[in-house]
């Protein structure tokens, strides 16, 4: 499944630039037997399968993960995945992980191999490829030479606690609809209180809980939140 979408556009012209390197591994090359099985009934009864503790150690230890190394299993019961947190990963020595298919992963090897488990969303994929896929065309982008110009990543939804405000180009009339006409005045610092009104807008309306976690609760303008994630 790798790089998948990852070999395309913007993330798959890091990689051939050699910006940021995968090492995909199948964890089948670890099974012993010759079905090269890599799971089994769940302990206790019930549907599914789930994937073995010694042949996930024994794929996480060939992959030799340096220590300091962020090791991470895509679960729908992780933490949720933040910008925050994936500048952080950016920022880092690239993570380690893990996509589980199956009912779920031995728990034992979640506590021996100190797997923190991510999330990217409330919802159940049928596996952590495309959530591996998510995470790390979010961490690839903001590494330094992948975007165009820096400042692309500043202004973004979520990098200041609030959505992204709207945006126009060409033409300046579509099926009746005109540009909004403060865009059009050149006056920098009407643009500029024009797009935090309508990105705070936007935010408390669609995202209460980005509002209020920002500091933006009932008449309070709080300082916003460090969310460069170093
Ligand atoms: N695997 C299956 N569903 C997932 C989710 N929502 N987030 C991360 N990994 C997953």
């Amino acid at each position: 499944m790798f790089p998948g979408p990852l070999g395309a556009s913007l993330a798959g012209r890091a990689l051939a630039a050699g910006i940021w390197e995968l090492e995909a591994r199948d964890i089948r090359d670890s099974a012993t037997d010759r079905h090269r099985s890599v799971d089994d009934t769940p302990a206790g009864g019930g549907p599914g399968m789930v994937l073995r503790a010694d042949i996930l150690a024994a794929a996480i230890d060939a992959a030799a993960p340096a220590p300091g190394r962020p090791r991470l299993l895509m679960s729908p019961r992780g933490r949720p995945l933040t910008q925050l947190r994936v500048a952080g990963l950016a920022a880092g020595p690239g993570p380690l992980i893990v996509c589980g298919r199956f009912e779920g992963v031995d728990q034992r090897v979640i506590e021996a191999r100190g797997l923190e488990e991510v999330s990217i969303g409330d919802y159940v994929l049928s596996g952590g490829e495309i959530a591996a896929m998510a995470l790390l065309d979010a961490c690839v982008r903001l590494l330094p030479g992948v975007m165009g110009r820096l400042e692309s990543g500043a202004d973004e939804s979520f990098s200041a606690g609030l959505l992204e405000y709207p945006q126009y180009t060409r033409p300046q009339l579509f099926e009746g609809r005109p540009i909004p006409e403060v865009l059009l005045s050149g006056d920098h610092a009407r643009v500029a209180a024009w797009r935090r009104a309508e990105a705070e807008a936007l935010t408390r309306e669609r995202r209460p809980d980005l509002w209020a976690e920002h500091g933006h609760r009932a008449g309070g303008q709080k300082a916003p939140k460090d969310t460069t994630g170093r």
